[in-house]
C-alpha cells in the first residue's frame, strides 16, 4: 500500500506534493517521487527512503510547476529502490502515473505490450500502466478515454493518478479498490489517498467509490465509470482540524494517541450511554438492532490489532447476550469459504476501514446475504460504506503505525454493542446500568494509569536488552497479552508472544529462564489465584516478572520484580485499563533502543494489500 497526492491549480504544486506525501507516509515509507509539468515539458524525481530525503534532493533542483503528482511506496513488488519507486512514466517520458494496489495480471499485460515494443525499466506491476496508457494514446485517443480503456485490461486492485504533458490541464484519477479522495480548492484540485494529505488545503472532499475515474481540471472536474457510465459525486464538508492529526507537542504520535485515550474514548462513548435504561443508543445501528439482537451467531472479522479487539468483543458478547461468538482473521476468513446462515451476524473491525482483508470478507459475507456491519474509525472509508450499516469508533485521526486509541476505542464500542443487545435479551436494567456507570469512568481511571508513564519508562529501561517476552493474561486479559506482545514486535522489534497464563505450562514454560521478562496481567479477578501460582512457576524458574495489578494488591510486590498498579473495574471492561500500561512499555523500551516509532520497519498503518 501506497500514498498517492495531485495537485492542479495555480500555485506551486512541489511544496503541496511534498507536504501532502509527508502526511501520506504512514501509508508506507520505503520510497517516495514525484512528477510535475510545466510549459509543455515535465520532469520526475524519486529517491530511497523517507520523504524528506526526497525533499532534500527537491531542494537544489529550484523546480515549480502548477500541476504535478507524488507518491510514497510501500514494496510490493519489486525491491525499495529508487528505480522502482513511483512515478512510473512511458518511453518518451511525458506521461506518469503513481498507482496504490496490486495489479495482478502484469505479466500478461507486460508480454503482450513487450511484443508490440514497449521496454520496461522496473520491477513493478505498477510500470505496465503508462505503457498500457500510452498504447491507447498512441492509436489516436484522448488521456482519459485511454485511461478508461487501459484500466479495462486489468485485474486487481488500484487508486491511481495520471498526468500528461500534451493535456496539462487536468489529473486523471480512479479507484478500484484502494482508497482516493478528490479536493475540490478555489482555482485548485486535490487527488489523495486520504484527506490528511490535502486538509491543509481544502475540507471540500469527493469521496471516490470503487469504477469510478474523473478528470480533475483545476476550476472543475468531471466523474464517470470506468466502463463510461455517467456518475453524480456528492461533495462531503469535512470537519477533522489539522490540529487533530498534528503531533501537539509531543515527540512521538504514538505517545501522543496513548496520551489522548481519555479524550478519545470519551468521544466514543458521547451521546451512546442511555443511563437511566441502562443500555447505550448507537444511531448507525438503529436499523438492524432488532435484527442483531435476534443474531443466531456473530462473527467478527478482522486482522492485527483490530482483531484483538475482536477477541474482547467475543468475551464480551458471550458473558452477556449468549450469542455464541466467533472471532476470525479476515484473510482466513475470506479464503475458506466460510460457514455463513441465515440470521447470522458479521461484525468488521478496522480502524482505517480500508484494509483489503477486512474488505474483501465484508464484500464475500455481503455476497452470501450475512448482516455486515462495520465498526470503524475512518469516517468515509471504504468498509464504513459499504457495510449494511454500523459504528464510528471516533477515536480522532491515528497517526502512529501501532494502534493504541483506537483500539480502546473499539473496546468501547464492543462493550456498547454488547449493552444494546443484552439488554434487548436478558440482562436486567440494574445490571445495565452498573456497566453503563463502570464505563463512564473509565477515562478517568485511564487518566490515573497514564501518570505512571515515568515509572514504566524506568521498567522499560531495565528491560531494552531483552530479546524475548512473554506475555500472560487470562480470560478478558488473555487477548490483552496477545495485544502487548504485538505492540512491543511492531515497534522494539524484540519477539514477544502473547498465551493465556494457564496455557504456559504447556510449552512456554521451557524458554522461562533468568534471561526471560514475563509480563503478567494480574489484575483482582476470579482468576487472580490461578494467575498468583503461574507467577510461582515463573519465578521459580528464575524468569524476571512485570506485572500489571490492582492498586490494592498489596500482596503480588514481594512476588514480582516490577508491579504496575491500576484501578479497577469490572472484568469486561478491564481491558481498557490493562492495555494502557503495555502501549507505554513498548512505546519507552522503542525510544530507549533508538528506533523510528511511529513508522517502524516493514510495517504500514493501513494495509490496502493482500
Ligand atoms: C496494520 C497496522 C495495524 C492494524 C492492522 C489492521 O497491520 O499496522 O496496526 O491493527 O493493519 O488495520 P485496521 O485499519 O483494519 O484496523
Amino acid at each position: 500500500m501506497c500514498g498517492i497526492v495531485g495537485y492542479i491549480g495555480e500555485r506551486n504544486c512541489v511544496p503541496i506534493l511534498i507536504n501532502g506525501l509527508k502526511r501520506l507516509e504512514y501509508r508506507g515509507y520505503d520510497s517516495a517521487g514525484i512528477s510535475v509539468i510545466f510549459d509543455h515539458d515535465s520532469t520526475v524525481v524519486k529517491n530511497k527512503g523517507k520523504v524528506s530525503l526526497l525533499e532534500n534532493k527537491i531542494e537544489n533542483l529550484n523546480l515549480s510547476a502548477r500541476l504535478g503528482i507524488g507518491h510514497t511506496r510501500w514494496a510490493t513488488h519489486g525491491a525499495p529502490n529508487e528505480l522502482n519507486a513511483h512515478p512510473h512514466f512511458n518511453a518518451e517520458k511525458n506521461l506518469y502515473v503513481i498507482h496504490n494496489g496490486i495489479i495482478e495480471n502484469y505479466q500478461t499485460i507486460k508480454k503482450g505490450l513487450q511484443k508490440l515494443g514497449y521496454e520496461f525499466i522496473t520491477q513493478t506491476d505498477s510500470e505496465v500502466l503508462p505503457h498500457l496508457i500510452d498504447s491507447f494514446i498512441k492509436k489516436g485517443n484522448s488521456l482519459f478515454k485511454s485511461v478508461q480503456l487501459a484500466l479495462g485490461e486489468v485485474e486487481g486492485t488500484y487508486g491511481i493518478a495520471v498526468i500528461y504533458e500534451n493535456e496539462p490541464d487536468k489529473i486523471i484519477a480512479a479507484r478500484k479498490g484502494s482508497p482516493l479522495v478528490l479536493g475540490i480548492g478555489e482555482n485548485e484540485n486535490f487527488v489523495a489517498s486520504d484527506v490528511s494529505a490535502i486538509l491543509a488545503h481544502t475540507k471540500q472532499i469527493v469521496y471516490l467509490e470503487d469504477g469510478d475515474i474523473i478528470q480533475v481540471y483545476k476550476d472543475h472536474f468531471t466523474a464517470k465509470t470506468i466502463l463510461d457510465k455517467e456518475v453524480e459525486k456528492e461533495v462531503h464538508e469535512i470537519t477533522m482540524s489539522l490540529d487533530e492529526i498534528d503531533k501537539g507537542g509531543f515527540p512521538h504520535f504514538m505517545l501522543k494517541e496513548i496520551m489522548e485515550q481519555p479524550e478519545s474514548i470519551r468521544n466514543s462513548m458521547r451521546g451512546r450511554i442511555l443511563f437511566d435504561e441502562g443500555t447505550s443508543k448507537l444511531g448507525g445501528l438503529e436499523s438492524v438492532a432488532d435484527a442483531l439482537a435476534g443474531s443466531k451467531r456473530i462473527l467478527i472479522s478482522a486482522c492485527g490489532t483490530s482483531w484483538h479487539a475482536g477477541l474482547v468483543g467475543k468475551y464480551m458478547l458471550e458473558q452477556f447476550t449468549r450469542i455464541p461468538t466467533e472471532v476470525e482473521y479476515a484473510s482466513e476468513f475470506r479464503y475458506r469459504n466460510p460457514i455463513i446462515e441465515k440470521g447470522d451476524t458479521i461484525f468488521f473491525i478496522s480502524q482505517s476501514g480500508e484494509t483489503a482483508d477486512t474488505l474483501a470478507a465484508l464484500r464475500e459475507s455481503k455476497i452470501r446475504g450475512a448482516l455486515g456491519l462495520g465498526i470503524c474509525n475512518v469516517v468515509g472509508s471504504s468498509i464504513a460504506r459499504e457495510s449494511n450499516a454500523g459504528v464510528y469508533t471516533h477515536a480522532g485521526p491515528e497517526i502512529g503505525v501501532a494502534s493504541t486509541k483506537a483500539f480502546t476505542s473499539q473496546l468501547v464500542v464492543l462493550s456498547l454493542i454488547t449493552l444494546l443487545i443484552a439488554r434487548k435479551k436478558n440482562m436486567s436494567l440494574v445490571d445495565g446500568k452498573t456497566i453503563a456507570g463502570e464505563l463512564s469512568l473509565i477515562p478517568d481511571k485511564i487518566s490515573e494509569i497514564l501518570k505512571l508513564n515515568y515509572e514504566i519508562e524506568k521498567i522499560a529501561n531495565a528491560f531494552k536488552d531483552a530479546k524475548n517476552f512473554l506475555y500472560l493474561g487470562r480470560g478478558y486479559n488473555f487477548p490483552v497479552a496477545l495485544e502487548g506482545a504485538l505492540k512491543l514486535k511492531e515497534i522494539s522489534y524484540i519477539h514477544a508472544e502473547g498465551y493465556p497464563a494457564a496455557e504456559m505450562k504447556h510449552g512456554p514454560i521451557a524458554l522461562i529462564d533468568e534471561k526471560m521478562p514475563v509480563v503478567f496481567i494480574a489484575p483482582k479477578d476470579s482468576t487472580y489465584e490461578k494467575i498468583i501460582s503461574n507467577i510461582q512457576e515463573v519465578r521459580a524458574r528464575g524468569g524476571r516478572i512485570i506485572a500489571v495489578a490492582s492498586e490494592k494488591d498489596n500482596d503480588i510486590d514481594k512476588l514480582v520484580d516490577y508491579t504496575i498498579k491500576i484501578p479497577d473495574t469490572i472484568r469486561m471492561l478491564m481491558p481498557l485499563l490493562t492495555v494502557i500500561p503495555l502501549q507505554l512499555l513498548a512505546y519507552h523500551i522503542a525510544v530507549k533502543k533508538g528506533l523510528n516509532v511511529d513508522q517502524p520497519r516493514n510495517l504500514a498503518k493501513s494495509v490496502t494489500v493482500e
